[in-house]
């Protein structure tokens, strides 16, 4: 082995590497839950699955597969570039998987083309946005077929290009504290266009925001029916550019029986109705459900499995992710209670009285996987800020006097905004209040993986004479 090599295990996959072909130890997250998924997915199948591996660099991800997903009949590995190519072919070989994974040099668009129906799997984990090989997939994908897609281009969508982001992903970011599950929303919206295009559509699994990327799990289904319904699924966002608050303005209605379709009737004031702030817009974003709660209940039942945790190392996050996940509301987005909290210029209340006033008025309200200080409720925003501003009101050193000298803030409007409710704030303890996660001290949010981790650049390659 020269120095240009190196030995690494993941799983059951042995593997030598050129330093030249790209490998993201920080991934193996990423392989694990996509191993997970994947598996749970075969479950529902009844046969064996054929996948394709569009952008596989070292072919890591393929041979775990091979290994450690049951029933997979064949794998097609694919890389465009040649050393990629033959890191593939030793190392299936070294793995013995030469019955399963198929090695192939070519430009993943190509491959799925040449290929359209084929696939019982599509894996697209590419450098930065899987944007250009979406058409490719959804053509490539069998009907009812898995398509996993990894985005790292978080600079894009994570609110600070929207001229950007609308240009890959045909819609806008917005500097809001739900970025991170906005850039889920926008991934969607692009993965359903496309896939309209083909009388297709996409049902989400899972959706999942992670480090400093987005994986997301569809369902591909052939349903020129159903592609009708795509602009009920989409919407524009508003958000306050003072207090923060949101709204959703579909861009299509229908009716119960999902026969007459009518454009939506303009919900959004240009003005926030609580600090008087204007509001800006962005998206359109899919705004559905982003996963698919019996495929959650089902994916944390398998990893609560003793199985589970010998067989995968980042076990204990996955599991604490799933649970988050499998707890958090169908409701699009959500607020932050620390941002929610400095616009009045409170100190951030405790998230358990949070909870429980909002639970003792008859709402619902979760957690996040994307913030740990995000929330998710039904609650109406009136309501929210009512709570937030007497819990202010009831703090010994809350001095409401500190906005006289203010001249219009959103703090200073919300403090006087009249709410029309009139009964005090019940902040008794609800049994609801503390989600199942948190009692049990799960890994629910992840630390820094290691120091300076990332999605990893490309690497370098030395010219060869020939190049
Ligand atoms: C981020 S790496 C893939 C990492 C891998 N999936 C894993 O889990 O370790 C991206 C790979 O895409 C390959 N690539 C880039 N453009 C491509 C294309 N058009 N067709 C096929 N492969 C491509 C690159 O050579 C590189 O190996
Ligand atoms: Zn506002």
């Amino acid at each position: 082995m020269t120095s240009e090599m190196q030995e690494i295990i993941e799983g059951q996959a042995k593997m030598t590497l050129e330093k030249s072909v790209f490998y993201n130890p920080v991934q193996e997250f990423n392989r694990d839950i996509s191993i997970a998924c994947i598996t749970q997915y075969q479950k529902t199948l009844n046969k064996d699955i054929h996948i394709f591996e569009g952008l596989s660099a070292t072919g890591l991800r393929s041979i775990r597969y091979a290994k450690e997903i049951p029933n997979v009949s064949k794998i097609t590995t694919n890389d465009l570039d040649k050393d990629a190519f033959k890191t593939i072919q030793e190392n299936v070989v070294k793995n013995n998987v030469q019955d399963i994974i198929t090695p192939s040099l070519n430009d993943a668009n190509v491959a799925m083309l040449q290929n359209k129906n084929m696939f019982d799997v599509i894996d697209l984990d590419p450098y930065g946005s899987v944007i250009p090989f979406v058409d490719a997939a959804i053509q490539s994908i069998k009907n009812g077929g898995l398509l996993c897609v990894t985005c790292t281009d978080m600079t894009v969508l994570g609110g600070s290009y929207l001229e950007t982001s609308y240009a890959k992903y045909g819609g806008t970011t917005l500097k809001g504290k739900f970025c991170h599950e906005m850039a889920l929303r926008l991934v969607l919206h692009a993965l359903e266009s496309s896939a309209t295009r083909y009388k297709r559509v996409i049902v989400p699994l899972m959706s999942c925001s992670i480090d400093f990327y987005v994986r997301v799990f569809v369902i591909v289904k052939e349903s020129p029916k159903d592609t009708k319904l795509s602009c009920t699924k989409t919407s524009m966002v508003g958000l306050c550019s003072g207090c923060h608050y949101y709204r959703l303005q579909p861009l299509g209605v229908v009716n119960e029986n999902r026969t007459k379709f009518s454009n939506s009737r303009c919900v959004l004031p240009s003005k926030c109705t609580f600090c008087d702030f204007p509001l800006h817009i962005g998206g359109p974003i899919y705004s559905a459900d982003i996963h698919n709660q019996e495929f959650v209940v089902n994916l944390l039942d398998a990893l609560k499995d003793e199985s589970s945790a010998q067989r995968f190392k980042t076990h204990k996050r996955m599991l604490g992710m799933v649970s988050v996940i499998s707890e958090e509301l169908n409701q699009p987005l959500y607020y932050d209670l620390s941002q929610l909290s400095s616009t009045i210029k409170v100190s951030t209340i405790p998230v358990m009285l949070f909870n429980s006033a909002l639970l003792n008025e008859g709402y619902k309200v979760s957690s996040t996987h994307c913030s740990k200080t995000g929330f998710k409720t039904d609650a109406p925003m009136d309501l929210i800020w009512y709570v937030l501003k007497s819990w202010a009101l009831k703090q010994p050193n809350y001095d409401i006097k500190k906005f006289e000298e203010q001249k219009s803030s959103p703090g200073k409007n919300i403090m006087n905004f009249n709410f029309i409710y009139d009964s005090e704030v019940n902040f008794e303890k609800h049994e609801l209040a503390n989600p199942s996660s948190r009692i049990k001290g799960l890994t629910r949010y992840q630390m820094n993986p290691t120091k300076n981790w990332g999605p990893g650049a490309k690497p370098t390659k030395k010219l060869k004479k020939d190049e």
